[in-house]
């Protein structure tokens, strides 16, 4: 799987965000150690608080399905015309954090263009078990 195959899977997913408060769409792509790609959108809510990034819903798939182990993202949001980047949010870096490696690989669009950074790199110190 590389990164464009991943990142068109989140151009899919996107068309299925439920975005009609910020209008801002989401798609994400997580793929699991056994090559399942795992996608997810934004999914909003009246009551706001309760709306779901498309990051952790892609996620909270996976876990549910029985998969926990992880080697790459690609996430897609805002603008369509180029393809462009939504950074994840600290909380989904923070829950991302939980089950996938520092190392892992996480692709975004920055003007039609692949940014590849590292989850390490999206959240540096992250808080783990390891401090209690
Ligand atoms: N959003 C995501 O889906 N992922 C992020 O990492 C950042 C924000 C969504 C949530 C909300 O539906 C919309 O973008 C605007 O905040």
């Amino acid at each position: 799987m590389t990164a464009e195959q991943l990142l068109n899977c989140a151009i899919q997913a996107r068309e299925r965000a439920y975005a009609p408060y910020s209008r801002y769409r989401v798609g994400a792509a997580l793929l699991g150690a056994d090559g399942t790609v795992y996608t997810g959108c934004n999914i909003e809510n009246a009551a706001y608080p309760a709306t779901v990034c498309a990051e952790r819903t892609a996620l909270f798939k996976a876990v549910s399905e029985g998969c926990r182990q992880f080697s790459a993202l690609a996430v897609v949001g805002g603008a369509e015309e180029p393809d462009s980047c939504a950074y994840p949010c600290g909380v989904c870096r923070q829950v991302l954090s939980e089950f996938c490696p520092p190392e892992m690989p996480v692709y975004l669009l920055d003007g039609g263009h692949i940014v590849k950074l590292t989850l390490g790199e999206l959240l540096p110190h992250s808080f783990s078990a390891a401090a209690f």
